[in-house]
């Protein structure tokens, strides 16, 4: 049995937690941490690969946090499958794998919400709106819980890492936050745990998404207003089969605000549903 093939070590606790990064920080060693919520798929292994290529160790948290869910969204269907991601956690080189249970994120009593303004606002979070306050809260309370050096995300949740980018700065978390470039399937399609829910029909639909956003931006980029590029590409996946488009726009990069003319780094950003899964991708403008 190679090293990667042993199996991962779980802390199941934030002391246990605490006291294997505390050892590992004793030793000069710097730590990274990937929060995720399982179902893991080449993109969140990238992080892990990453994490190891910047820092000595690389801790995985998953925790499908509820707080993030609206009523009516997939909590309880989210796909939750520990033994395999731990398998392929190790073979990616990860050193620990964090599984709190619910009562350690959210103990009896839990009061405390933390909501990042600006950045949250508009796009997902006019459709989703406790998402990004769930989001910011359990993100806050795992680095907290850690203490790692980085922490890492992927750039397929682009408001969401603008949002963990604000909330640390915001609130002196000692922490580097470094986005990762989403990975995608042969064809296109962002990886996201949420592809599984897509029928044969609709996973061929599904990879549309991303063509269409390159163009959207090829066209921004070719001199033509960010809101008429915008409104072309929604028309397009209308006509590609998408069955609702929560929203398609090209905001500033960093901000998150909308931009009347592409005069700055500009990212294009869709949410749009085929059938009852919700697709989320965006891409750089130039
Ligand atoms: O991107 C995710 O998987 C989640 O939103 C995160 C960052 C792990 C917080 O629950």
């Amino acid at each position: 049995m190679t090293d990667s093939a042993m199996p991962l070590p779980i802390a199941d606790s934030v002391p246990s937690l605490r006291a294997q990064i505390a050892l590992w920080k004793k030793a000069g060693d710097t730590v990274a941490l990937v929060p995720t919520m399982g179902a893991l798929h080449e993109g969140h292994l990238a992080l892990v690969r990453r994490a190891k290529a910047v820092c000595a160790k690389a801790v995985v948290s998953i925790f499908v946090n509820p707080t993030q869910f609206g009523p009516n969204e997939d909590y309880g269907r989210y796909p939750r499958q520990e033994a395999k991601d731990a398998e392929l956690l190790a073979s990616a080189g990860a050193d620990l794998l964090y599984l709190p249970p619910v009562e350690a994120m959210y103990p009896r009593g839990f009061s405390t919400t933390i909501t990042v303004d600006g950045v949250s606002k508009g796009l997902c979070g006019d459709f989703r709106p406790i998402h990004f306050a769930g989001v910011a809260t359990v993100v806050a309370k795992l680095l907290l819980q850690g203490g790692p050096d980085r922490a890492l995300f992927g750039e397929k949740d682009y408001q969401q890492l603008q949002v963990i980018k604000r909330l640390v700065i915001d609130l002196d978390i000692p922490v580097a936050i470094e986005g990762v470039p989403t990975v995608r399937e042969a064809d296109g399609l962002a990886m996201s745990s949420r592809n599984a829910y897509l029928s044969p029909a609709e996973r061929a639909i599904a990879a549309r998404l991303n063509v269409i956003l390159g163009e959207v931006a090829g066209r921004a980029k070719g001199g033509e207003w960010p809101a008429q590029a915008a409104q072309w590409g929604r028309a397009e996946l209308e006509k590609a089969g998408f069955t609702k488009i929560d929203y398609l726009e090209i905001r500033d990069a960093e901000s998150l605000v909308a931009l009347e003319r592409l005069d700055r780094p500009a990212r294009v950003l869709a949410a749009a549903w085929l059938g009852k899964t919700r697709l989320i991708d965006n891409r750089a403008v130039g």
